[in-house]
């Protein structure tokens, strides 16, 4: 048996969100959220799927507790939905939404599983959105009693506690692009929305600490920049990059400020942010632990010519999973020795990495997925090679134990351990899910030919 490659204690587990997984989209007095109303109105998901169902996890959900405990998961990543909870987003709370996730807990804990909780999975409580939404600055007053009304009933059992997931995708996709809810595109507004997301994380945190919380941070996404080519111009593009889409978030949360680069782009297009007396300083509130969702890295050559950073993407040859997301290993090591050197995290999770590959059912009815159990083999060497190099990671979060909701992409794209058949809502472990539970039990990248 190779010696564990990993710390004792590192929390192996695997994530979700409420509204890719959870259905039950208006019972037990849960209120709409931006992606119900942005999922029923036509055209904005492929294949018209919505998340009224989805897996149907609330009604399901111990027997999902009891499939992670057969893949001896030590941890399991999940969201709140903020309207199942508080329906019209500030004022009465749903205890019936409450109690929802007062037994996911209790049976996570009763299987030896660690609940590692997040508030905000982007399923904002539509009536907020009437309100303005997070280009409101209310929306930050009302995430942080969310996050004391949550933390009030449930801080006493679960540990780790991350206020945000991905907030540049809430503010890119949901508020520039337009391809998620709440489907608005203007760049200015998204880049306000992204600083009321940090400041909402970093009033939250004092909020969450009072009532108990162990453990709290954050999960920002990133894609490692690499330079097309080592020429000065290639080098500061990548830099560039780096800085409006990673150094945006992670500067500011480790009391760095914005990138300086960056926001005087910003301020040249008038689209800089309304700072307000104290926002920054709220940002920066200590953290226990900085959540990193790694999936690819981009590469980036220099193009004065293009706006807003002078700088364009560059294909490059390689194997691609089915959202079109390179497959690179090395990006994750590079990401975790870059944060660790950049801002000396406390502690470090990949909170999300995985990958899309569409799964044949074999006539066995297993789901031999040899593609996703290479990318996850490859990704555990490449996060044992920054432990040993020194990055304090603390733990891996695969995305994700089932098939779900891919969002825009509905129930096109597969990322699941866990195969779910979307007419009949069984579930079928794939082998990629054997074979993560074999790596937690030696603590160890297992090398594909390990038998
Ligand atoms: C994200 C979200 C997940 C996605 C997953 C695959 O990172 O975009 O956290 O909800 O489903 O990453 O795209």
């Amino acid at each position: 048996m190779s010696a564990s490659r990993f710390p004792e204690g590192f929390r192996w587990g695997a994530a979700t969100a409420s509204y890719q997984i959870e259905g039950a989209w208006d019972e037990d007095g849960k209120g709409a959220s931006i992606w119900d109303t942005f999922c029923h109105a036509p055209g904005n998901i492929r294949g018209g799927d919505t998340g009224d169902v989805a897996c149907d996890h609330y009604h399901r959900y111990a027997d999902d507790v009891a499939l992670m405990r057969d893949l001896g998961l030590r941890a399991y990543r999940f969201s709140v939905s903020w309207p199942r909870v508080v329906p019209g987003g500030v004022g009465a709370v749903n205890q019936l939404g409450l109690d929802f996730y007062d037994r996911l807990v209790d049976a996570l804990l009763a299987a030896k599983i660690e609940p590692a909780l997040t508030l905000f999975h982007w399923d904002l409580p539509q009536a907020l959105q009437d309100r303005g939404g997070w280009a409101s600055r209310e929306t930050i007053d009302a995430f942080v009693a969310y996050a004391d009304v949550v933390s009030a009933r449930l801080a006493d059992r679960v540990a780790m506690w991350v206020t945000h997931n991905e907030p540049s995708v809430v503010a890119t996709d949901g508020h520039v692009v337009g391809e998620h809810a709440p489907g608005l595109t203007d760049p200015a507004l998204g880049i306000q929305v992204a600083h009321h997301l940090l400041v909402s994380h970093g009033l939250a945190v004092p909020v969450l600490r009072t009532n108990g919380a162990r453990e709290v941070g954050i999960a920002i996404n990133v894609w490692p920049q690499e330079p097309a080519t080592d020429t000065p111009e290639d080098v500061a593009a990548a830099e560039r990059q780096y800085a409006a889409e990673a150094g945006w978030f992670l500067d500011p949360l480790y009391a760095e400020g914005y990138p300086a680069e960056i926001m005087a782009t910003y301020e040249r297009l008038g689209w800089a942010p309304k700072v307000s007396s104290g926002d920054m300083e709220a940002i920066a509130a200590p953290i226990d632990f900085l959540g990193l969702n790694y999936y690819s890295r981009s590469v980036v050559r220099a193009d004065p010519a293009s706006e807003p950073f002078g700088t364009e993407g560059v294909d490059e040859p390689g194997e691609y999973t089915d959202v079109g997301w390179l497959v690179i290993p090395d990006g994750l090591y590079d990401l975790l020795m870059r944060v660790h050197r950049d801002h000396e995290p406390a502690a470090i999770y990949i909170t999300e990495n995985g990958a899309a590959f569409t799964d044949v059912v074999s006539s066995d009815g297993a789901i031999h997925d040899a593609r996703r159990v290479a990318y996850l083999s490859g990704h555990f060497e490449a996060a044992a090679r920054a432990v040993a190099d020194g990055a304090p990671l603390r733990g891996f979060f695969v995305w994700s134990l089932m098939d779900n909701f891919e969002w825009a992409e509905g129930y096109s794209k597969r990322f699941g351990l866990v195969r779910v058949d979307y007419e009949t809502l069984e579930r079928t472990v794939k082998d990629s899910g054997w074979f993560l539970r074999d790596v937690i039990r030696e603590n160890t990248p297992r090398s594909l030919g390990a038998s």
